[in-house]
């Protein structure tokens, strides 16, 4: 059996590569390094493309996925798993046109290569929480400790995939996943191909690459690190988040492989277990890391959440086999142990 997976190099994609390739599966990644050129050399993904090379066998092309070479490819494999994109939401302001290039017209470009060459494999797309735009901010929260909290009870185990996505801010980023993940859905009701989508929130672990723009964890980690200042926008870090784990979101895109269930939307992240405010994760850090770090605030992002859990129900009762296996402490602990390496 043989899987693609765009954006192998990437953390999402890394974790990928790894657990097929380790499943005995032929694994043949793609990915340009574009993450490099967005966010700058410490971002760099390339070389966690050489490290991976060296421990699997893996088939990898430094190529665009909106490169007409992906079809052959395409025509070889038995599922794809498509996580290359531009992933950041502050990024997309700055580069609406490259962002939606990439994202929608990227996916799209896959999508049919899909419909035209091999329509009976499944396809993993790599949605967002961001296609949610603002609407979990329309909601009232308390302070309670050092987070928000909702004051509906009902959303105590977080928002499912019945929250709107429409008729509110987002950000272009936000605009360029929905478009991809509709695509993704009407592909499987017109076509009928074995699209998943996932609405993922926070992602992280060993092979996140820091940015400011980009995977806050390794980010704040980093600064406790060198004793830089850090920024936190927004919300006096009240604002709060579920964190999984990259390899507990592969574990369940394998399931998905096994057992395809064409066009469902999955809301996924750390869930309430994992969830965490900005705040907290600084005491959590420091805890870890045994280091202080500094800190100003600074003015709110757009659309940003206030708070966000994942209510992954769903993707529970479809996939009973899979659940988050690693908790919140061993997620930025997992961090830490890659950055000492570094
Ligand atoms: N990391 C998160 O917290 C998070 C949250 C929600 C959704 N997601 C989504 O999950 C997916 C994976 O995210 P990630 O954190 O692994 O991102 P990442 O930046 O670590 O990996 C993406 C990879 O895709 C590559 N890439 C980008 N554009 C490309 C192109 N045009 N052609 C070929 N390769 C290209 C990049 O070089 C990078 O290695 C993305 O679709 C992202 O939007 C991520």
């Amino acid at each position: 059996m043989k899987i693609l997976i765009t954006g192998g190099a990437g953390l999402v994609g890394s974790e990928c590569c790894k657990l097929f390739a380790s499943d005995g599966w032929g694994v043949i990644s793609i990915d340009n390094y574009t993450r490099g050129k967005l966010f700058g050399k410490e971002s760099e993904t390339s070389t966690t493309m050489m490290d991976l090379r060296k421990k699997y066998s893996i088939e990898h092309h430094e190529i665009d996925i909106r490169d007409e070479k992906i079809i052959e490819v395409v025509k070889k494999v038995d599922a794809v798993i498509h996580t290359a994109a531009q992933p950041s939401h502050p990024k997309s302001i700055e580069i609406p046109m490259e962002d939606f290039q990439i994202n929608a017209y990227g996916t799209l470009f896959l999508l049919e290569a899909v419909r035209k060459y091999n329509k009976e494999i499944p396809f993993v797309f790599c949605s967002t929480n961001k296609v949610y735009g603002e609407a979990p901010n329309y909601f009232s929260y308390k302070k309670i400790g050092k987070r928000f909290e909702p004051i509906d009870p009902t959303l105590k185990d977080g928002f499912d995939e019945s929250l709107r996505i429409d008729q509110m801010m987002h950000t272009p980023f936000g605009v360029s996943k929905a478009a991809a993940d509709l695509y993704c859905q009407e592909y499987a009701h017109l076509y009928g191909l074995k699209t998943g989508i996932f609405r993922m929130g926070c992602i992280t672990g060993g092979a996140a690459k820091a940015a400011e723009m980009h995977n806050w964890e390794p980010f704040f980690i980093k600064k406790a690190l060198t004793g830089e200042e850090l920024t936190i926008f927004g919300h006096a870090g009240y604002q709060v988040r579920d964190v999984i784990h990259a390899a507990d979101l592969a574990k369940l895109f394998f399931e998905f492989i096994k057992k395809p269930r064409a066009g469902e939307v999955y809301n996924i992240g750390g869930a309430r277990k994992n969830s965490i405010s900005l705040i907290e994760a600084i005491d959590l850090i420091e805890d870890i890391t045994n280091k202080k770090i500094k800190y100003k605030m600074g003015p709110e992002r757009e659309a940003d959440h206030i708070w966000w859990i994942s209510n992954i129900n769903k993707a529970r009762d479809h996939y009973p086999a899979w659940n988050i296996r690693i908790g919140l402490k061993e997620v930025f602990e997992d961090i830490y142990k890659a950055l000492g390496k570094k």
